[in-house]
């Protein structure tokens, strides 16, 4: 027993298969892979590129819901670059108001920009805090984001050395996460950030025990 108060939380298995779309693009992600290729949202790729091109390091976190925690982490750190990718509009729209000039939010399907629009080993750090479950095996088989294919795009975008960070509360998630990550070298945890993200608080104040991995990708 994990100690977790949603007993889906038990019995969690990955997704058989992953769709794999084409060549270069992602099944399933929002608005289609290709989506920054139309006209009408072209700009915000070249925006992510313009602000990746500088020298110097950038962190990004997948997922960042209401984004308190990437918000302290960008304000703690300024001379790294953040960028938050999310799909809920409304999430991205109140942190970009809020955003110091060190920090990106971005809708965006965090798949499609690691397989598209990331450059080679241009990222130092990638954080995935408690991704969605999907308890629903259909959208599970759509949606879930911790895949070998993920995994291989991370690997890519990466700079040699950087680390990808994973938090899930969900305990057959993270022995998941772990098999995706077992040709990957172990890391340190990262320092935490000055305010924990909305469902780590949420699983602190309920005592639902959650599961952390740092890896770097194989040399
Ligand atoms: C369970 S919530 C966790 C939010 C936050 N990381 C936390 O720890 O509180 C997962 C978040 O990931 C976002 N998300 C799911 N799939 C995504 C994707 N492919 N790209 C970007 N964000 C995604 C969801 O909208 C949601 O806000």
């Amino acid at each position: 027993m994990s100690g977790h108060p949603d007993p889906r939380a038990e019995v969690w298995r990955p997704a058989d298969a992953t769709p794999r779309g084409g060549e270069d693009d992602v099944a399933g992600a929002l608005g289609g892979s290709r989506l920054f290729e139309q006209p009408q949202y072209r700009a915000e790729a070249e925006a992510y590129r313009r602000f990746l091109a500088p020298p110097g390091p950038v962190a990004l976190e997948v997922g960042f819901d209401h984004g308190h925690r990437l918000l302290s982490l960008a304000h703690a750190d300024p001379a790294v670059r953040w960028v938050g990718l999310e799909v809920r509009e409304r999430r991205v729209l109140a942190l970009a108001e809020r955003a110091p000039p060190n920090l990106l939010a971005w809708r965006a399907d965090a798949r499609t920009v690691l397989r598209r629009l990331t450059p080679p080993g241009r990222l130092n750090r990638v954080d995935v805090l408690f991704p969605t479950p999907w308890w629903d095996e259909g959208k599970r088989a759509k949606r879930q984001l911790l895949t070998p294919i993920f995994v291989a795009d991370l690997a890519q975008a990466l700079v040699p050395g950087g680390v990808a960070l994973v938090a899930t509360d969900v305990a057959p998630y993270f022995a998941h996460v772990q098999a995706l990550f077992a040709g990957w070298q172990p890391a340190p945890l990262p320092r935490p950030a000055a305010r924990p993200s909305q469902r780590h608080r949420r699983c602190l104040s309920a005592g639902v025990p959650t599961f952390w991995g740092a890896w770097r990708p194989p040399a």
